[in-house]
């Protein structure tokens, strides 16, 4: 048997007490833990630690360092393309990379969205596109490329287990330890698996308010200076927007409604918000890839972006005219009063369409694609007494109390339009 050169304790000991840990033990630590060595347990309460003490800019490249090495590194070099890919830090209502994969892909660049499923209150868009019927989220490396290198352009799939599998085991972990939203442990999450996928660069959508991670806008700052400095650092041409997540995206929240959304979208239409936020991650990506006049408002309504995407379904044995799933049961709510929409907190709303069916409690759960909730008014709108507020979709009708419960004071009706900020607020760069 050979011999370990760190002890998990001491490593968690030094996290714990605030300290710094040197770079080999914390490359040794996740090693240890991708090949068992290093207990979940152990691993948990180095988390904590990290959750209660933070790491210094050092320990967190060094962290994601190692979180990349723990599996494969993927390269395009050969694509003959450049690459940009675009990564949000999850929200309510969030479809954007549906739309945005293929628009991007519109002016050649190549878009490989390696994606994953929802779990929590946060969608999944691989859990979004298998509402369509036929569509096929798992490819092997050489459907990936060929796809990015033929006409489509443009690939959303799901993250070949080879990638970061020290991330993979970690971030289930954090999931049932209360150690999610830490900043060095997000941000080595994401970059990891960024860094390790190979892209040229790389657009961040860091959500801040009550449906992100971050809740506070100074904290989502923290999190995209530091994802930002860690994409650079390793050649990563890396750009980050922070947005508002206070409100659920767009009119969908679920699955088979955020498809047929994002449809709208390509089709020059959808919520304004929604095409706010594809228009401005596109310009962005496309910045980053060399194009940064690129006409995209015109690739979304001239129908350049909906072939992109009929033609990126079809490449994944999806049939993007075929109808999506619809639920059994629906039930309306409706505005008690005349009035404006004061508020719709997105957490809430997130947490009622996961309880409906939308989501899964744990990883190996199915998702309900036709469960959900569907807004028909959103803050600023004007509605009267009796008007459908929102319609909550679902298999089995005893699914409704629990979602309208998540609902209890989510929302509000009042005499003055609340004050909206911008969806996007900042910009941030290296
Ligand atoms: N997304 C990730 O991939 N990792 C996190 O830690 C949070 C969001």
């Amino acid at each position: 048997m050979s011999v370990e050169a760190y002890d998990a304790i001491d490593v968690i000991r030094a996290k714990r007490d605030g300290g710094e840990v040197p770079e080999p033990a914390l490359r040794w630590m996740v090693d240890a833990y991708t090949r068992g060595y290093v207990s979940d347990a152990q691993m948990a309460s180095f988390a904590m630690a990290v959750f209660q003490r933070g790491m210094q800019r050092d320990e967190i490249r060094v962290l994601t360092d190692a979180m990349i090495a723990s599996g494969e590194r993927m390269s395009f070099a050969s694509l003959g393309k450049k690459t940009v890919d675009k990564h949000s830090t999850g929200g309510v209502g969030d479809k954007i990379t549906l739309p945005l994969a293929p628009l991007v892909a519109v002016f050649g660049v190549a878009v490989p969205q390696l994606s994953g499923r929802g779990l929590g209150h946060t969608g999944g868009t691989l859990d979004k596109l298998e509402s369509i019927p036929g569509w096929r989220a798992a490819l092997s490396n050489e459907e990936m490329f060929a796809q990015m290198q033929g006409d489509v352009g443009a690939v959303i799939c799901a993250a070949g287990s080879g990638l970061a599998p020290a991330d993979k085991k970690l971030y289930a972990l954090r999931d049932v330890t209360g150690t999610v939203e830490a900043i060095p442990l997000i941000a080595s999450s994401i970059m990891s698996k960024k860094i390790a996928e190979g892209t040229d660069a790389l657009v961040l959508d860091v959500k801040f308010g009550s449906g992100a991670f971050m809740q506070d806008i100074d904290r989502a700052r923290e999190l995209a200076q530091t994802m930002v400095a860690l994409g650079t650092d390793s050649g990563v041409a890396t750009t980050a927007l922070l947005t508002d997540m206070n409100v659920p995206l767009g009119l969908a929240i679920g699955n088979a409604n955020e498809v047929r959304e994002s449809v709208e979208i390509l089709a020059g239409g959808g919520p304004a918000d929604v095409r706010e936020l594809t228009l401005a991650l596109a310009r962005e990506m496309l910045a980053l890839a060399g194009h940064p006049d690129a006409d995209v408002e015109g690739a979304l309504d001239d129908g350049r972006a909906m072939d992109v995407w009929k033609a990126m379904i079809r490449a994944q044995d999806g049939d993007p005219d075929a109808a999506l799933p619809t639920a059994r049961e629906t039930h309306v709510v409706t505005a008690p009063a005349d009035g404006v929409v004061t508020r719709m907190d997105a957490l809430p709303f997130g947490i009622s369409a996961w309880r409906l069916g939308a989501g899964r409690a744990r990883a190996e759960d199915k998702v309900v694609h036709a469960a959900g909730i569907d807004l028909h008014a959103k803050p600023g709108d004007h509605v009267t007494a009796g008007q459908p507020l929102f319609t909550l979709s679902a298999e089995d009708e005893a699914r409704f109390p629990r979602a309208l419960e998540a609902l209890d004071g989510a929302w509000s009706i009042g005499d003055t339009a609340p004050e909206k900020g911008p969806l996007v607020r900042e910009r941030i760069t290296a």
